[in-house]
């Protein structure tokens, strides 16, 4: 005798709608967080010569978020002309870094880096920001 589906009851379909939402925010808790070493990667592959942002933008002693090719980075200048790019990643489990006062500072845990070299100034990142080499080129910071 083949077997009847049960009927489908109001408490049945709560109980399936939890179970779809619960996957939904297991999925969203999963999501892949980009990696330092994987944004350097596809950051120094990027072409030479390539626009990041326009050298005005940049405050001298200071930085400027930006997006490089939907990455997000760091362009700091630390003196008038002197300019580097950091992968804005942070080394200790992801998150933003985000332009302060004089360096680089993490919102998650507190993690802090250097305009210069982005070496770590305090906090529980591991390692430095990876930078990829940039120049001044005309009014612009491009890719070296
Ligand atoms: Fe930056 Fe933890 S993710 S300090």
């Amino acid at each position: 005798m083949p077997s009847t589906p049960p009927p489908v009851t109001r408490r049945r379909v709560l109980v399936g709608g939890a179970g779809v939402a619960g996957a939904c925010l297991l999925a969203a808790c999963t999501e892949q967080r980009p990696t330092p070493q994987g944004e350097a990667t596809a950051l120094g592959s990027l072409e030479p010569g390539t626009r990041v942002v326009a050298l005005a933008d940049v405050p001298v002693g200071g930085a400027v978020s930006a997006t490089l090719d939907g990455h997000d980075v760091l362009v700091t200048q630390p003196a008038e002309g002197l300019v580097h790019l950091f992968s804005a990643i942070c080394t200790h489990a992801g998150c933003t870094v985000q332009p302060a006062d004089g360096e680089l500072d993490c919102p998650c845990h507190g993690s802090r880096f250097a305009l210069t070299d982005a070496a770590v100034l305090g906090g529980p990142a591991p390692e430095p920001l990876p930078e990829i080499p940039v120049q001044v080129s005309g009014d612009d910071v491009v890719l070296a």
